[in-house]
């Protein structure tokens, strides 16, 4: 008689564990569906007028790719822009392209944020007293252009330290430069851009990839340190955008062109302090994390796999290169 009664118990106690967990990966299913219908589609009705963060935005690695729409996208929203980047003439046109199109100001800085610390009081002498609303720290670098092993990264003594200075030390200096001021004002944004190939570690993209960790943490570290004082800190992870580090590989259903991954991507401001920028990134990271975990990426099979690929798209790329030669020839 006690054993019927203490198993009915067990399994009432079961059955009510059971319930609550499903109940509880349900709720949960629901939260994230209306967080992500949120920022990926309602988000396209209903945005933040970025015109109350201040009358200026600062961009770093404006002069082409992902920070050139970013720049562009937040002049169409109604601020002046201070374009950051590396070549001079580059910066100009893009200074010149903005005031036409939007009538907005700009100013530009030339400097190369390879170099390292060096290039900070430069940068905050120019930016003066301007009241900067949104810094964009979008300047980034790969080490070959390609998948490759560290040992493979080429002239890596110098390469190393220009990706980290590039990729860590700049997003981590700009911030500094800024967030006093837009903490002092109580209100202020920080957007940086991280990658998909944080999400988890990348063989064969060890550095890159563990830069954009960095810059993934630090966001949603500083984010929890300062939203409650009136500074949101966005980090932005994409999956493949069509600009010039990616080859400017064709747009499709999953590669974005970089003036929509920026207008999408400026439409999550408010609606989410950590995203993949756009609907199709954030369904792909969902996809690639399921039938890609961590430990899959991670294991000496997906290497192998990785490297083929890596192979058959140099030899893509020589080939294209041939023909373009041969085309201007
Ligand atoms: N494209 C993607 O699929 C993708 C995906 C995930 C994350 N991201 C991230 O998005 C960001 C932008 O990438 P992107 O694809 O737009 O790259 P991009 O097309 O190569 O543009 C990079 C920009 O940064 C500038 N820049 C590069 N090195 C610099 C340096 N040392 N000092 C100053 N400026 C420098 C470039 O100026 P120049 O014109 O003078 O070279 C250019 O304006 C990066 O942080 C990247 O890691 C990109």
């Amino acid at each position: 008689m006690d054993t019927v009664f203490n198993s009915s118990v067990l399994l009432h106690g079961l059955v009510v564990i059971g319930s609550f967990t499903v109940l509880f990966y349900l709720f949960k299913f629901s939260w994230k569906c209306w967080c992500g219908f949120r920022a990926y589609v309602l988000s396209e009705y209903w945005q933040t007028d970025l015109k109350t963060y201040g009358q200026w935005a600062v961009v770093t690695g404006a002069t082409s790719g992902i920070g050139r729409a970013y720049a562009n996208e937040l002049a169409r929203r109604g601020l002046d822009i201070v374009l950051v980047s590396r070549s001079e003439e580059k910066l100009h046109a893009v200074a010149m392209e903005i005031e036409r199109s939007y009538g907005r100001q700009t100013r530009v800085i030339q400097t190369d944020f390879t170099v390292g610390h060096a290039i900070y009081p430069a940068i905050a002498e120019k930016l003066g007293e301007l009241d900067i609303g949104i810094l964009v720290n979008n300047v980034g670098m790969n080490y070959a252009g390609m998948l490759v092993y560290f040992m493979d990264i080429p002239n890596p003594e110098q390469r190393i330290t220009e990706v980290i200075n590039c990729n860590i030390l700049s997003v981590t200096q700009m911030t500094r430069l800024v967030l006093p001021r837009m903490v002092e004002r109580g209100k202020g944004l920080i957007i940086n851009i991280s990658s998909e190939a944080a999400s988890e570690p990348q063989p064969m993209l060890s550095l890159y990839s563990a830069t954009k960790i960095f810059v993934t943490y630090f966001s949603r570290c500083l984010n929890s340190e300062y939203s409650p004082r009136g500074v949101t800190v966005q980090c932005v992870a994409p999956f493949v955008v069509s600009t010039n580090m990616t080859h400017n590989v064709a747009v499709s259903a999953f590669v974005k062109s970089a003036p929509d991954f920026a207008r999408e991507a400026l439409n999550t401001v408010g609606h989410s302090s950590f995203t993949s920028g756009c609907l199709s990134h954030a369904l792909q990271h969902v996809a690639l994390s399921i039938f890609f975990p961590g430990w899959f990426r991670l294991s000496a099979f997906c290497v192998r796999q990785t490297e083929k690929f890596a192979q058959s798209k140099r030899k893509e790329l020589e080939e294209m290169m041939a023909k373009c030669e041969k085309k201007e020839n």
